[in-house]
């Protein structure tokens, strides 16, 4: 069985980070890619270095109150860098994890430098959380779909043990090997095996149900909070509730999550209904309200009270 020695992972978000946090946590290099940052300045107008992304990525690992990496030693493994000036680093790397914004049209531009830069029996995966493989590859070669299958990491990466493997019609069942093994023994996870269906299993059931809780909380005018009171436990998620969950996975990420499957299911299917697109997500992202990332969602993060609707 080949052997996984050397990681990419390409997209230091919220997912791409964690993912390259654990492969360090293993044992294993990883080089951590986002878009470079040209002429970009910080708040008080200092030059942000090309890497800017990813090191904030790598940043958010160190976060004392929900600490991605277990070592400096861990931290030593992670390379940083952008996909303009280090993308040939990929050709040394055994398995690409693509980590990068739920978009089809952006992930499929991406598979393309993949196939052209990585070794032939290098493994490449996307991170997506609706998009079906089918579509993902529908214009790649064969022997690229048969490198090609979804690890669906869950949210925090390194907390939430559960991790959807999925394949294609065409990938390699020695590729499924690779990975089932890698992820459960050097990444500790539970690999579940799904089908190659919009939303797979966890996105499947949890969207819908988190987004019909969005569409009754606005239809009977409840606040977040009070919202939370009544949905949160009952439906699994006492912690954070259904709205500080938006909060915690992305309010931009939630709506291309929700607008994927909306493109990909049948038109008869109750999703569209009960589960669809509400605009109050898009006034929210076009304010910056995109949750835990910018420090408002849902709820404000820097507010004592934390009960503010926007
Ligand atoms: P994010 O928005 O936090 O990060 C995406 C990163 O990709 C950004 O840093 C962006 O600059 C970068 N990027 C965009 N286009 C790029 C390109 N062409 N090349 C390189 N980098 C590029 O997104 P997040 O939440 O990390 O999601 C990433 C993927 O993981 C998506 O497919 C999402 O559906 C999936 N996912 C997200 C979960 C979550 O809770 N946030 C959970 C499970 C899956």
């Amino acid at each position: 069985m080949m052997e996984i020695k050397k990681v990419a992972v390409i997209g230091a978000g919220t997912m791409g980070a964690g993912i390259a946090g654990q492969v360090a946590n293993a044992g294993v290099e990883v080089w951590l890619l986002d878009l470079p940052t040209d002429n970009g300045t910080d708040a008080e107008g200092n030059p942000l270095s090309v890497n800017a992304v990813a090191e904030r990525g790598l940043e958010r690992l160190r976060d004392p109150d929900s600490p991605g990496l277990m070592s400096e030693e861990a931290e030593s493994r992670i390379h940083l860098g952008n996909t303009r000036d280090d993308f040939h680093q990929l050709a040394g790397c055994d398995w690409v994890a693509e980590a990068i914004v739920e978009r089809l049209d952006i992930k499929k531009d991406l598979y393309k430098r993949l196939d052209e830069t990585c070794h032939d029996q290098a493994i490449i995966t996307s991170n997506t959380s609706t998009i079906p493989i089918k579509l993902l590859v529908e214009d790649m070669p064969e022997a690229f779909q048969k490198r090609f299958a979804i690890t669906h990491f869950f949210n925090p990466v390194r907390f939430m043990r559960l991790l959807e493997l999925v394949r294609g019609e065409h990938t390699d069942p020695a590729v499924i090997d690779v990975l089932d093994a890698f992820c459960e023994e050097r990444l500790g996870k539970g690999v579940v095996n799904c089908a190659d269906t919009p939303g797979f299993l966890g996105n499947r059931v949890g969207v819908y149900a988190i987004q019909c809780a969005l569409h009754a909380a606005l239809d009977l005018g409840l606040k977040p909070a009070e919202a939370d009171a009544l949905f949160g436990r009952p439906m699994g998620i006492p912690k954070t509730g259904v709205f500080g969950l938006y909060d915690l996975i992305g309010i931009d990420l939630m709506s291309d999550v929700v607008q994927s499957l909306v493109n990909i299911l049948p038109d008869g299917d109750s999703f569209h209904a009960e589960a669809g697109v509400v605009p109050l997500m898009s006034e929210m992202i076009a304010n910056g309200q995109t949750g835990n990332k910018q420090g408002k969602g849902f709820y404000r993060t820097d507010e004592a009270t934390n009960t503010r609707y926007v």
